[in-house]
């Protein structure tokens, strides 16, 4: 079975052994509640290292009072399954046959190990050290999680202070996440990992309806599972398709209300003890440098007509989508990157 770490000084013993063997180790952060997202991330690290650590840790700092810290779904023995199962054979230079690579550590702390001043969920009482991304975290998820990047920053910073990666991968569901946290290892000048071995992996869908998987789908019914949820990837995707007509953002984002909105009419409509309960929180287009929101004009031909040398200026189209109590989000981005 895989070892297991739950302190900072044991896997610190460990990673020097992976250092003096001068051995590549990736590293994937994940809250637990695996599913195929996280799995893929494990797969591009286990191709790309020779040695993979996961680490499972439900952060606090990142929850605001109102959200659901409480309740965040926990299948340890589940995950832990999950990864003993993975393998990936690979060819290595000098071997003889293929070698099976499989995930050769869990770092698992407890809140104490990773804050040890203490937490505090009230931002106004939080003591110590804490890491802020400034000027970007106030668009698209930090608009409506005004306190969320500042601890996904922090955390993720212990994070790679302990786990010292070479590579780590994040998943283009949270781009923004994504692309913040690249941003803050150049800023900080980090060398574990540079800012280019930080990689974004493509966002796992379920293979019928579309649905980005999310450890929070746990929380939908079947039936806001079937009929409500995947209309968030419908809704961009009908903003796609505009956009790519050359329509103007306020009219792509006009689009995909729309279809939110009958959705919701229509899931309705039936009456009866299934009602379901879909609240839009944002369509938006963002510039994936500044984060900041394109003019209500904007269009395609615009836009990337201030791209630099012919190339197509890229574009994030994100969503965020209530459904009942469970809040999701799914993105696309437009052009290349
Ligand atoms: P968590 O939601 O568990 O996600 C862990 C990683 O898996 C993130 O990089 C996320 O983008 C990626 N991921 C989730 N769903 C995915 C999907 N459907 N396809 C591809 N990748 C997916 O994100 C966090 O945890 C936390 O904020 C964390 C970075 C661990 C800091 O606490």
């Amino acid at each position: 079975s895989i070892p297991i770490f739950t302190t900072v000084a044991s896997y610190r013993e460990w990673r020097r052994e992976a250092h003096d063997a001068k051995q590549k180790v990736g590293f994937v952060a994940t809250m637990g509640a695996l599913h195929d997202g996280h799995l893929a991330l494990v797969k591009r690290s286990l191709a790309e290292n020779d040695l993979t650590v996961l680490s499972i840790f439900v952060n606090p700092a990142q929850f605001a009072p109102h959200e659901d810290l409480a309740t965040y779904p926990s299948t340890l023995p589940r995950d832990l399954e999950l990864l003993s199962a993975m393998s990936l054979p690979v060819n290595v230079q000098g071997s003889n046959g293929p070698l099976v690579r499989k995930p050769s550590a869990v770092f698992l702390p407890t809140v104490l190990e990773m804050y040890p001043s203490g937490i505090s969920q009230t931002i106004s009482e939080q003591k110590g050290t804490f890491v802020d991304v400034k000027g970007y975290e106030h668009q698209m998820e930090g608009k409506s999680r005004p306190t969320f990047f500042r601890g996904v920053a922090t955390v993720v910073t212990k994070l790679f202070n302990a786990i010292e990666p070479t590579q780590t991968y994040f998943g283009q569901k949270d781009i923004q996440q994504a692309l913040l946290l690249r941003r803050m290892t150049r800023d900080m000048l980090l060398s574990h990992p540079l800012p280019d071995k930080l990689h974004i992996v493509p966002t796992v869908r379920d293979l019928t309806s579309s649905l980005a998987l999310s450890s929070r789908n746990a929380y939908l019914t079947p039936h806001e599972r079937e009929v409500a949820a995947p209309v968030l990837h419908s809704a961009l995707q009908v903003s796609k398709t505009a956009w790519q007509n050359g329509a103007s953002k306020q009219e792509c984002i006009r689009q995909a209300c729309t279809l939110i909105t009958d959705t919701a009419e229509k899931a309705n409509a039936s009456g009866g003890d299934d009602k379901i309960d879909i609240r839009l929180d944002y369509i938006e287009l963002n510039d994936p440098e500044t984060f900041d929101v394109l003019p209500e004009e904007a269009s395609r031909a615009q836009w990337e007509s201030e791209g630099s040398e012919g190339k197509g200026r890229p574009v994030i189209l994100s969503g965020a989508m209530w459904v009942g109590r469970t809040r999701l989000i799914d993105n696309i981005i437009l052009g290349d990157t």
